[in-house]
């Protein structure tokens, strides 16, 4: 009888299991979504009319299409743009056939307090707007000609809640995974790797569900492929699968492989591999994942600092929020990768990601690129830094945040370590003790393999409470490197890194003299909120300006870079973001602490570490040569690979200047007269690079320059293209501030427009921008198919600018 009955249900299952035999489906569930500004509760029901609704396709930022005001509750600290509650709706239709399958919807990160309708049942609320979600929607939906509708409310209302610009709405993206009823669950697989000589382990974990009610004999298939698909051979102790009675609802695998000479993941060649699994019961191919994965080793040392695969490696990092300028909080893969290769290009081998998780897809980016990732998950623990933070929702959510970040990302090979926390208001009390050895506990029992730490300020161990749980792996200290020599003293046989570092303000283009007088806006925290620097409120790019907490980039990097017990650093920041402009009020609007400007143009520190953190030859004068008769200019040199500068004006020479270990720059005072600077730097007396800037005449055109040659359709493959005023030889106009309107014909739009300026109160959305020191920038989003474009830039008194774009499938 037993037997029979089993029979009877196999068969009965094997019906229902492979009557469809279609493998998971991921669907991108970006478009068609509505949405409307506003609160309307209704807008759960299923039979709501949203026909009035905008349609637009995710990820989608409403604060960034508003228009800047000082009355915004956010503050100028978030950005000075409005918040709000939206509503998102989505009708689709699924398949008969995908009657018998489980179906999930997943958000990458919503901001915030999102919750979700499917059909009017209620599915939950995330508060945390950075982390990663799902629901599964299968016991309410319905199939063929009928509708589905979801609904999501986003809730940013109560401000202010961000210490930065946090955007508002679905702002990453969203898929539906429609997947059988046994399937590799998601974020449980977890593939560690063991490199011992030329031998590597990888242990891959799998858990799969099983939805139905019955027991099964299943097998799985295990291949790893490189990054051109070609699969891996086994060298010895390999097998290919497994058979196992699945008989519970959660039934888990854990399977070894030894290779031999596999390539590792390192920040110069960041080989990666695939592994793909396939679900086999009894014999039939059910459920397919894929997991990119890197080989490498890293460890930290009390005393040298870090080593990734054996070898020391000075960590050369930014922090970065997860803004994209211009465009907001939504997610763009090639504006993400445009900061990225910016930043490589400068010699930046980590990432902080201030202070939350980021976008899946920003880690897939440093996987691919070879950067080092410290992916953080709080800026805050019970006690608050603003009135309506995520401090208000710590209680309830940290447990299943903190999990899930971890449970997400801990695959990417560029995810070096974990940080529970930023400047956490708790490191001053005794109950930091305790709560950080739960939060340690957390992250290591879903992820045992990657060091630990938190972001403290405190420098002295009796009254830094985080340091007291001796939990840590690794203590992150952020600025006063005056005390990094004591911390060793002070902070037994622990290890360091200058998690955060500078806080240098600059604005491009902008350079007061004295150079080599540091100006330290605010001087102190009692006159932060009444300190006025500049008129125009900008600040100088000589790296003479600093918050009283920070320092000049060349100190604090020389700071780390002297110090082998200090592992590396993480400079703030990478980027200019939007919100926090100190020193100033409104109408600033964005930070001055970039190295590269919101547009995305260097400040000139860039060259800084362009010199220190790569070893291609770099030689960087500046600033500009438009001044008035008579004054006096200081020139800066950034250079390396030479033993020497030269500077010349107008063919004379002004004298040769060389680096010292205390000073990365070199300096002539010059009296102004019109023509050129010419700087030469040379090794064993032979010319390395030669550099020169010409006094520009009056402005008389535009100039267009594109960041790609071809772009692809679809939208989401961005163009970023540089405008700059010049005069009749093609010399930048420095402080050309000529309104530019940008038009485009063809099939592409103006997703937005820049300059880089902190204070400019234009909406992003503009499609005329006023120049700042002679550039400005607009963005180009190409169509949904392919067919060419061309991006006008007009100015009166000017002749235009055409650039021809190119739109390739
Ligand atoms: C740090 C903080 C950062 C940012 C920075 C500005 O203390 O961790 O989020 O506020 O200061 O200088």
């Amino acid at each position: 009888m037993k037997f029979k009955l089993i029979y009877t249900i196999l068969l009965f299952c094997f019906t229902a299991l492979y009557s469809n035999a279609q493998l998971r489906k991921n669907i991108d569930f970006n478009s068609d979504w509505k949405f409307n500004l506003g609160n309307d509760s209704t807008a759960s029901n299923e039979n709501f009319n949203d026909a009035a609704w905008r349609t637009l396709i995710l990820p989608h930022d409403w604060s960034i299409e508003g228009n800047f005001s000082k009355d915004h509750p956010a503050t100028n600290q978030g950005g000075a743009l409005p918040g709000g509650i939206g509503w998102y709706r989505k009708i689709f239709t699924l398949a008969e056939v995908d009657n018998e399958k489980k179906v999930a919807i997943e958000f990458d990160g919503v901001y915030r307090n999102s919750e979700v309708w499917i059909n009017g049942h209620y599915l939950g609320k995330r508060p945390n707007g950075y982390i990663s979600f799902s629901y599964d929607l299968t016991p309410y939906l319905k199939f063929g000609n009928q509708k589905n509708v979801i609904a999501v409310k986003v809730d940013n209302s109560q401000q202010p809640n961000s210490r930065w610009y946090s955007g508002s709405g679905i702002y990453r993206d969203v898929r539906l995974v429609i997947k059988p009823q046994i399937f590799f669950e998601e974020n449980k697989t977890f593939i560690k790797t063991d490199v011992k000589d030329i031998e590597v382990s990888i242990d891959v974990y799998s858990e799969i569900k099983n939805y139905t009610n019955n027991s099964y004999t299943y097998q799985i298939k295990y291949q790893v492929f490189d990054k051109n698909g070609i699969e891996q051979f086994p060298i010895y102790n390999y097998n290919t699968s497994r058979k196992t009675q699945l008989s519970t609802k959660v039934a888990t695998m854990d399977f070894e492989f030894i290779f031999k000479n596999l390539k590792l993941w390192n920040t110069i060649t960041p080989h990666t591999y695939t592994l793909k699994k396939s679900l086999f019961v009894d014999g039939a191919l059910i459920d397919e994942e894929s997991t990119t994965f890197g080989i490498r080793s890293f460890h930290f040392d009390a005393q040298k600092g870090f080593f990734l695969n054996n070898q020391p490696l000075k960590i050369k990092g930014v922090c970065l929020h997860h803004d994209l300028g211009a465009l907001g909080a939504a997610f763009n893969r090639s504006a993400a990768k445009r900061q990225l290769t910016i930043l490589k290009q400068m010699g930046c081998n980590a990432i902080r990601t201030a202070h939350n998780p980021p976008a899946p897809q920003f880690l897939d980016l440093c996987d691919e690129m070879g950067f080092l990732v410290m992916d953080e998950a709080f800026d805050m623990w019970h006690k608050k830094k603003n009135k309506f933070d995520y401090s208000r929702d710590f209680k309830d959510w940290y447990k299943k945040d903190l999990e899930d970040m971890v449970l997400r990302d801990r695959n990417h090979p560029s995810v070096f370590m974990w940080s529970i926390g930023n400047e956490i208001r708790e490191q001053f009390d005794s109950s930091a003790v305790h709560l950080t050895k739960e939060l340690v506990d957390i992250v290591k029992r879903v992820d045992p393999t990657r060091p630990v730490t938190s972001a403290v300020t405190e420098t002295f161990f009796e009254k830094n409470f985080i340091a007291q749980s001796n939990a840590l792996d690794v203590l992150g200290f952020n600025y006063k490197d005056y005390d990094y020599d004591s911390l060793p003293k002070r902070f037994l046989n622990q290890k360091f890194i200058a998690s955060e570092t500078v806080s240098g303000l600059a604005t491009r283009g902008v350079y007061q003299s004295p150079s080599d007088t540091n100006r330290i806006w605010p001087p102190n925290y009692k006159v932060q909120d009444t300190f006025t620097g500049n008129k125009d409120l900008t600040c100088s790019a000589y790296d003479n300006t600093y918050a009283y907490w920070g320092n000049t980039h060349e100190k604090a990097w020389l700071a780390v870079k002297k110090r082998d017990f200090i592992a590396g650093t993480f400079v703030w920041s990478g980027f200019d973001f939007l919100g926090e402009p100190v020193p100033y009020q409104w109408p600033a609007r964005s930070a001055y602490y970039g190295i590269v400007d919101l547009a995305g143009f260097p400040k000139d520190v860039y060259y800084m570490y362009q010199t220190e953190w790569t070893t291609k030859p770099v030689l960087h004068i500046f600033p500009h040569w438009n001044w008035n008769k008579g004054d006096m200019v200081d020139v800066w040199g950034y250079y390396n690979n030479a033993d020497e500068v030269e500077l010349f004006l107008n063919g004379k020479s002004l004298g040769i200047r060389k680096k010292t270990a205390d000073a990365l720059h070199v300096m002539w005072r010059v009296p102004f007269t019109p023509g050129t600077i010419k700087a030469v730097s040379r090794k064993n007396k032979k010319t390395v690079l030669v550099k020169e800037i010409k006094t520009a005449g009056a402005p008389v055109k535009i100039e267009l320059t594109a960041d790609k040659k071809i772009i692809k359709s679809g939208g989401n493959d961005l163009c970023f293209i540089t405008a700059r005023i010049v005069d009749k030889d093609g010399n930048t106009v420095p402080d050309a501030g000529n309104l530019v309107k940008f038009s485009i014909a063809g099939n592409a739009t103006i997703a937005a427009t820049d300059n880089g300026y902190q204070a400019d109160t234009v909406s992003f959305s503009s499609t005329q921008r006023t120049a700042w020191k002679g550039m400005a920038l607009a963005i180009v989003k190409p169509g949904s198919k392919k067919g060419n474009s061309t991006l006008t830039a007009r100015a009166d008194g000017l002749t235009s600018g055409t650039i021809a774009l190119k739109i390739a499938d």
